[in-house]
């Protein structure tokens, strides 16, 4: 594989994360001199420099910096329930500074920074609400009632306010849920008997090594600025057509416009078209009928 990352310095935090070793993996595949920065030993983990230390301690960060042409910061206490509020909340927010801040600050050039969809506050909201609209797209109005998806909204401020203020370009992605194909596949399995707890998400997904090639894109993409993307499979992970589904659960939310069969309800035209995007490892899964 030949790859413009090739013999490039890439920090990636997080890296013992189940994102982060399986892009930890990819990139190095790709020929990137990857940096893996972890709070956790893993004998498993493979990379080029191996930094053990804390996203939020500033000299931890800065050693992990040293030579990076570009930065892919995964690390996160990744649910609300990860650890207290305060601890999802503050390490979250403050390893997001700290990383891209020094990295802004050190002139490296691309940051991809995992968001999430939980970004705009509706599938971890306590109260049974539905989005504004489908398909989800990046400017859907956001309702965030917990600390997890309010550290993901101000995360994707840092990227804006990294790239103002030092010309870093950021790629924030807002994953759905991302996992290997064998629990995605469980979690399809579930939706049989429960399809009803997709809605809030679009029964979106993405396979881990999809959500590798996402950052790899971007890394490389040819653009500038910070810009957030929502990105995941084209389909649905419930074995149910989209259309009914939505019949069913989300009555009366506004659809911008009609899906096809298991379509997922989500707008991927900005990660396809300025990203490249299009997942490579989509499930195979049956078309029921749903009876509510
Ligand atoms: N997996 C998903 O479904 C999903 C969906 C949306 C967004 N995300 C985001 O993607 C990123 C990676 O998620 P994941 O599923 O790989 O999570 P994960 O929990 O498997 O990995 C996160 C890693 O960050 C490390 N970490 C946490 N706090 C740290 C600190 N203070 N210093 C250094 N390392 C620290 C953890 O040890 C862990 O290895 C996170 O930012 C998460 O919020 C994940």
């Amino acid at each position: 594989m030949t790859s413009s990352l090739s013999g490039r310095r890439v920090l990636v935090t997080g890296a013992a994360g189940r994102i982060g070793s399986v892009t930890t993996r990819h990139l190095t595949e790709l020929g990137a001199l990857v940096t893996a920065f972890t709070d956790v030993e893993d004998g498993e983990l493979k990379a080029d420099r191996i930094v053990i230390g804390d996203t939020r301690s500033q000299a931890d960060v800065a050693s992990a910096l040293e030579g990076a042409d570009a930065v892919v910061h995964l690390a996160a206490l990744a649910h609300p329930s990860a650890g207290t509020p305060y601890d999802v909340y503050t390490i979250n927010v403050v390893s997001t500074f700290n990383v891209l801040a020094q990295a802004g600050a050190l002139g490296v050039g691309r940051a991809v920074v995992a968001s999430s969809i939980n970004a705009f506050g509706v599938p971890f909201n306590p109260d049974d609400i539905r989005p504004a609209y489908y398909p989800l797209d990046e400017k859907i109005p956001s309702d965030v009632a917990d600390w997890y998806s309010l550290s993901k909204q101000n995360d994707e401020n840092t990227c804006r306010m990294v790239w103002r203020r030092w010309g870093t370009d950021v790629v924030a992605l807002r994953f759905p849920h991302v996992n290997s194909a064998e629990v995605l596949r469980r979690q399809a399995d579930g939706f049989v008997r429960d399809p009803a707890a997709g809605v809030r998400e679009g029964w979106s997904y993405l396979d881990t090594r999809d959500a590798a090639y996402a950052i790899e894109l971007g890394l490389t993409a040819r653009l500038s600025g910070a810009h957030t993307f929502f990105v995941a499979a084209g389909t649905t992970n419930a074995p149910y057509e989209t259309e009914a589904l939505l019949d069913a659960f989300a009555p009366g939310v506004p659809r911008l416009r009609r899906f096809a069969g298991r379509e997922v309800p989500m707008d991927l035209t900005a990660a396809r078209t300025v990203l490249g995007f299009r997942a490579r490892h989509e499930l195979d899964l049956p078309t029921h009928g749903l009876e509510t």
